[in-house]
């Protein structure tokens, strides 16, 4: 996937914070670079997953590269403060010009570059603005004739990110429109647009060819649920509507297994130990309920931080982008959507 002058993590997984924007009142921007000159090559709407230290325990959480890959010698993250949170406040509160930060990526499969197509429709609320904004800086920095129709949602004015990019980028682009919705007026500041949630006529205002779209959408799981059923509603086409959740389920605790079909023995050849792993059972539950704490942070195989050497055996493997293919051609695997079907040693 890389050339030779390209950035891997695989070979050097530390980028240095070259500069912190403020964007809104609780979002900011991180620009990371390669601490040795280098081209990042990731498609937009990739992330990378960032693994920080709180008091002694790496704790790891997926942003998306914001930022255009055709302005590959640097990457952008834009986080948002999610109260209670330790990561997002970790960075902001932080992460500084020239500190290090340890990055897996890129990683996932949410991309125009998969889906090209001459109209597409993207649908963003609070925070799932940032692949999207990458896929429309890519379209405008390449100059393509590609018409996209982007709708927004923001709690108030003072909540939009990016805002005057966005009216920039459609002023520029004669092929982009977008539109953007509060719920909200901020302090000192009455909207003058849309108002409200996600509703089928305000799609259909903002693009009557909706159904005809290549649509992508991210935000908050409410948002995605709503958006889901418009679609439907809409006619849009199931195949032609591709999304991503920034919020991922909170994993339950792993519980004594009442299956009753095939058990493979799975070694874990560094900690000396051997388990039992039921056919339906992830690997990463396995563990837990065999009392090992394996690094995790997603457990839907999004973020790549249970990313393991399969030394022998074989499994099922269900990932959500969270490996490469150059990785599982390394057999490696994901051991929190990984399921056994012969006896495995694992290289843990
Ligand atoms: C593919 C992907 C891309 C993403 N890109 C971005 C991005 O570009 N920008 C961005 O801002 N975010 C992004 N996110 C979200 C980001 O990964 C973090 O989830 C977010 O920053 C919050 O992390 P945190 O550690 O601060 O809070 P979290 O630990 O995630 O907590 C969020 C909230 O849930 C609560 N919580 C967490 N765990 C538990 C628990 N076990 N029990 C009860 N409550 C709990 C916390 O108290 C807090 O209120 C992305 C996520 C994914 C999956
Ligand atoms: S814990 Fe995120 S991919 Fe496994």
């Amino acid at each position: 996937m890389l050339t030779p002058s390209g950035w891997r993590d695989d070979l050097d997984p530390t980028l240095v914070c070259s500069e912190v924007h403020d964007v809104t009142h609780d979002v900011r921007s991180f620009v990371l670079r390669p601490a040795e000159p280098a081209a990042f090559r990731f498609l937009p709407g990739q992330h990378l997953t960032l693994t920080v230290d709180l008091d002694g325990r790496p704790i790891s959480r997926c942003y998306t590269i914001a930022s255009s890959p055709l302005r590959p010698d640097a990457l952008t993250i834009t986080v948002k403060r999610v109260p209670g949170g330790p990561v997002s406040n970790w960075l902001h509160d932080h992460l500084r010009p020239g500190d290090p930060v340890a990055v897996d990526g890129p990683l996932g499969g949410f991309s125009t570059a998969h889906h090209p197509a001459e109209r597409y429709l993207f649908l963003s609320a609070g925070s799932g603005i940032t692949p999207l904004m990458s896929m429309l800086r890519t379209i405008h920095e390449a100059c393509e004739p590609v018409d996209v129709v982007f709708v927004h949602h923001a709690r108030t004015p003072a909540d939009i990110i990016f805002r005057d990019e966005l009216e920039q980028l459609e002023a520029q682009h004669p092929y982009v429109r977008v539109v953007v919705a509060c719920e909200d007026d901020a302090e000192g500041e009455r909207w003058m647009g849309p108002r409200g949630r996600v509703t089928l006529p305000m799609l259909l205002a903002a693009a009557p060819d909706l159904a005809e779209r290549e649509v992508f959408t991210c935000g908050p799981a409410p948002y995605m649920a709503a958006v889901r059923s418009l679609l439907v509603q809409a006619g849009a086409h199931p195949e032609r509507c591709h999304e991503e959740s920034f919020h991922l389920a909170i994993p339950v605790a792993a519980r004594a297994s009442t299956f009753t079909g095939p058990t493979y023995t799975v070694e874990l050849r560094r900690s000396g130990r051997t388990i039992e792993c039921e056919e339906r059972t992830t690997l990463l539950a396995a563990a837990a309920r065999s009392g090992l704490s394996l690094p995790s942070s997603c457990h839907e195989g999004v973020c790549g931080t249970c990313k393991t050497s399969l030394l022998s055996g074989r499994v099922h493997m269900e990932s959500a982008g969270g490996i490469r293919p150059r990785e599982v051609a390394q057999q490696k695997i994901l051991l929190c959507c990984s399921t056994p079907r012969e006896d495995l040693v694992l290289d843990i």
